[in-house]
């Protein structure tokens, strides 16, 4: 007896699949962590071959068109480590994270090859102390630069100041700092060098204020017992929104630092975050 044929309604259609696109790394989801309703980090597997450093961005995608969107993103994770870290703001209607923030483990991220960017210490010339300016997701860079050896064999202090609107935005900063006494590679080279100043602006918190409102105060300087930016001894990375960027870039140029470059090291450097 012929077996009747299935009639096309019969079957729930495949998923589309999209070949990878030439020149880029298909990795697997290891983790994902949401932290607000706005923002999430997750990590992801290493290939073998990629290569970066400490604060640098990589462009990322989904697999989930024939041309994907890619995003420049910064690595949250030291270059030691295997797995790639990840921290995302979500925006509704954004081209790649309103997508990439229903991402599970398991699921496959999209990675291009080259790892490029200025936040990185090649970029800066020796002094004692490292500013790591941060806003919102601009904190990824510098949670790479902060579980790095390197960092704390190029600078004696380093003071992350981590500024967002709520105090669970603040989350993310928070736990990283408090991870870096437990790390077992970086515990001791962190022990009593890292200085943290944590600021909210839309929530009332322990302390309030935009980081330009704490330097032009001379607040941030009050609670670290610092004197103001200084060439001879400072250096600072700026990582935020463009408006954010452009204010503090302002008043470390009106203290007299430069801005340096993978070429031409220098007094600060500065890194757009990821939106959208
Ligand atoms: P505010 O709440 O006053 O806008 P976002 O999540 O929008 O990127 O903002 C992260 C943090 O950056 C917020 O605390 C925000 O303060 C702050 N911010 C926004 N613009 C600037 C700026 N031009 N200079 C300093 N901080 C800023």
């Amino acid at each position: 007896m012929p077996t009747a044929a299935l009639r096309k309604d019969d079957v729930a259609p495949e998923p589309e699949r999209f070949p990878i696109p030439a020149g880029v790394h298909a990795e697997t989801v290891l983790s994902v962590e949401h932290h607000t309703d706005r923002l999430f980090s997750f990590s992801i597997t290493r290939p073998q071959s990629f290569r970066f450093r400490s604060g640098e961005f990589v462009m990322i995608g989904l697999p989930n068109a024939a041309k994907p969107v890619f995003r420049a993103y910064s690595i949250a994770s030291p270059a030691w480590d295997d797995a790639i870290e990840f921290y995302s703001i979500k925006v509704p209607d954004g081209p790649l994270t309103q997508h990439l923030q229903r991402i599970q483990p398991g699921d496959t991220v999209l990675m291009r090859q080259k790892a490029t960017g200025t936040l990185v210490l090649d970029a800066l010339s020796p002094a004692r102390r490292l500013y790591m300016i941060a806003t919102g997701t601009g904190i990824a860079p510098f949670a790479s630069l902060l579980r790095d050896p390197e960092t704390y064999e190029k600078f004696d202090e380093v003071v992350l100041t981590n500024t967002c609107r709520d105090v669970a935005e603040l989350a993310y900063g928070d736990g990283l700092v408090e991870s870096l006494a437990e790390d077992p590679l970086i515990g001791t080279f962190a022990a009593g060098r890292v200085r943290y100043v944590a600021s909210t602006t839309r929530e009332a918190s322990p302390r309030t204020g935009r980081i330009t409102t704490l330097i032009e105060s001379g607040a941030l300087f009050d609670t670290l017992g610092t004197a103001p930016f200084d060439p001879a001894t400072d250096r600072v990375m700026i990582c935020g929104s463009i408006d954010m960027i452009r204010d503090v870039r302002a008043l470390v140029e009106a203290a007299g630092l430069t801005e340096g470059s993978n070429s031409a090291p220098g007094d600060f450097v500065v890194e757009r975050a990821f939106v959208g």
